[in-house]
């Protein structure tokens, strides 16, 4: 059998990249077209089949997320909860959650990251029952020097790991969702803050290649990656959303009716989400999975 395979979400930091709209909001519950921020890496990881997630959040939001989210049961997942209270670095998440995370795999996602595309899936689950040691997610983007960055060698294997390069030695950045074993927690006590002052989590990445524990997969074209924590990427975001979702008629990053095609929630309980949500069409769509007719 596999291993427990937990997850959390990093929804801490003052958001300073989007001041105003942070001074009284978290960055992670700011809209992304129709929904909160947070909807879309919390699907992300209710589609790799994660039922245990731990948010991590500042002190002044924590309550904002536990009135958004409860304690998950209504998704048929647990939810639980952490203060990150300053920006100390990625790696600090496997510090604070030391006990949740305990003998367990753990995946972490940044809070204002969005993943999307059909094949995503099957890679993030391939990845979670095959992981021994750490597994990263690597996409092409035109700014790498705004990321970690993959170095590959002539076989393609992982050489190394450079953030935010002042040369780029590859167009592949690092996501912002990762996979570790439990030695995660070992390896993080041993990290010294950068020269940014945090515990960075490619620094925990290079433990892990030093093992020749770090394995990785490609998002290739058919998978979108956006991060969403400046003012440009943020309405990049939504207008991605809004597109697919008017073109379709199916919604990216909705918790609902992943807890409910997982079978976690059943039909009187997505009826009950849709009654509360009606007015702005939410509601609607999750009634409309009901009558869903496939071919
Ligand atoms: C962080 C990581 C970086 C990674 C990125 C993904 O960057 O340090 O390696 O590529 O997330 O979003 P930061 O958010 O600190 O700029």
């Amino acid at each position: 059998m596999s291993k427990n395979f937990k997850g959390i979400i990093l929804a801490g930091g003052f958001g300073t990249r989007l001041k105003p709209l942070t001074n009284t909001i978290s960055k992670q519950l700011m809209p992304v077209y129709d929904k909160p921020m947070i909807y879309y890496p919390l699907s992300t990881l209710m589609l790799t089949g994660i039922k245990d997630i731990l948010i991590i959040t500042t002190s002044k939001d924590e309550s904002l997320f536990k009135n958004l989210l409860g304690n998950g049961e209504r998704l048929g997942i647990s939810i639980s909860y952490k203060v990150q209270n300053y920006p100390n670095g990625i790696a600090e998440a496997f510090l604070i959650a030391e006990d949740f995370i305990k003998e367990s795999n753990i995946s972490l996602i940044l809070g204002d990251n969005l993943f999307a595309g059909s094949d995503l899936i099957n890679i993030l689950k391939y990845a979670k029952n095959n992981l021994s040691g750490a597994h990263i997610f690597a996409s092409i983007v035109n700014n790498p020097k705004s990321y970690g960055v993959v170095k590959f060698d002539k076989f393609r294997k992982i050489v190394d790991i450079i953030e935010k390069p002042l040369e780029a030695p590859s167009k592949y950045a690092v996501t912002g969702i990762y996979f570790f074993d439990s030695s995660v927690i070992k390896k993080t006590k041993l990290l010294k803050p950068s020269n940014r002052n945090e515990l960075e989590i490619t620094d925990l990445l290079k433990l892990y290649l030093k093992e020749d524990k770090l394995d990785f997969s490609i998002l290739g074209r058919g998978i979108t990656w956006l991060d969403t924590g400046t003012f440009e990427s943020l309405h990049d975001a939504s207008s991605f959303v809004k597109t697919i979702e008017n073109r379709q008629g199916l919604k990216l990053g909705c918790p609902e009716e992943i807890a409910w095609r997982n079978r976690w929630i059943n039909n009187s309980q997505l009826k009950a989400f849709s009654s509360e949500n009606l007015k702005s069409g939410y509601g609607e769509y999750l009634l409309s999975l009901l009558d869903e007719k496939i071919f």
